[in-house]
C-alpha cells in the first residue's frame, strides 16, 4: 500500500487503509448513473444540487457526464452538531441554494447515505421550494445505521458498514482527495 504525502507536512501510512473502490470502478459507475439520468430526464430541465462538502467530485464528475441540455447546478449544507447522538433535531442549514428550483426537477447529489437524517432533513427543506420532484443520486449507500426511511434513486455502490474515505469523503477534513475509496480502521 502507497504511502500518502499528505499536505507536505506528514505522511499517512495506508497500511490501515483498505481500498474498497477503485477509481476505475468509480469512474464507470458514474458513467452508468449519468446514461441512466440522462435517459430519464431527456427534455427537462434539470437542477443538481450537491451536498457539501463531500459531494463536491461525484458531483463534478457527473454533471460532466451528462447528455442534458439544460442544467444548472447549486449546493447545500448542512451542520450536525452533537454526533453521538444523531437526531434530526440536531440538523441545522449552513447554506442555503440560490437557484430557484420550482416546477425544476431536482437530483440531489449526495457522498454517502448513512443514517439518511441528513437527506431527510435536506429534502424536507427543498419541498418548501415547490419543485416539480426531488431525486436522490448517491455515490454510496451505506445501509447499517440507516434511522429513518429514505428514498434513494441512483446509487453508485452500496456498503453495509465501515467508515469510508477518499473521493470526496473526509475524516476530520481529511482525505478527501484521495482518487479511491478506501475503508479507513477507526
Ligand atoms: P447521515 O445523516 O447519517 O446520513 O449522514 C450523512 C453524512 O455523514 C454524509 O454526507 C457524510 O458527510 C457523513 N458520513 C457518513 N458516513 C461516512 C463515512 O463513512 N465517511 C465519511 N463521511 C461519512
Ligand atoms: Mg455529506
Amino acid at each position: 500500500m502507497r504511502d500518502l504525502l499528505y499536505g507536505g507536512l506528514k505522511r499517512i501510512d495506508m497500511s490501515e487503509f483498505k481500498m474498497v473502490v477503485k477509481k476505475e470502478e468509480i469512474h464507470h459507475q458514474i458513467s452508468e448513473i449519468a446514461k441512466r439520468i440522462s435517459n430519464d430526464y431527456q427534455g427537462k430541465e434539470v437542477v443538481l444540487i450537491g451536498i457539501l462538502k463531500g459531494a463536491f467530485i461525484f458531483l463534478a464528475d457527473l454533471a460532466r457526464q451528462l447528455t442534458l441540455e439544460k442544467i444548472q447546478v447549486d449546493f447545500l449544507q448542512a451542520s450536525s452538531y452533537g454526533a453521538d447522538t444523531v437526531s434530526s433535531e440536531n440538523i441545522a442549514l449552513k447554506k442555503d441554494i440560490d437557484v430557484e428550483i420550482r416546477g425544476k426537477d431536482v437530483i440531489v447529489v449526495e457522498d454517502i447515505v448513512d443514517t439518511g437524517l441528513t437527506l431527510a432533513y435536506l429534502i424536507d427543506h427543498l419541498k418548501s421550494f415547490g419543485p416539480s420532484s426531488i431525486k436522490v443520486c448517491a455515490m454510496i449507500n451505506k445501509h447499517e445505521r440507516r434511522k429513518t426511511q429514505v428514498n434513494v434513486d441512483y446509487v453508485c455502490s452500496t456498503v453495509d458498514k465501515g467508515f469510508l474515505v477518499g473521493y470526496g469523503l473526509d475524516f476530520a477534513e481529511h482525505y478527501r482527495n484521495l482518487p479511491e475509496i478506501y475503508h479507513m480502521k477507526l
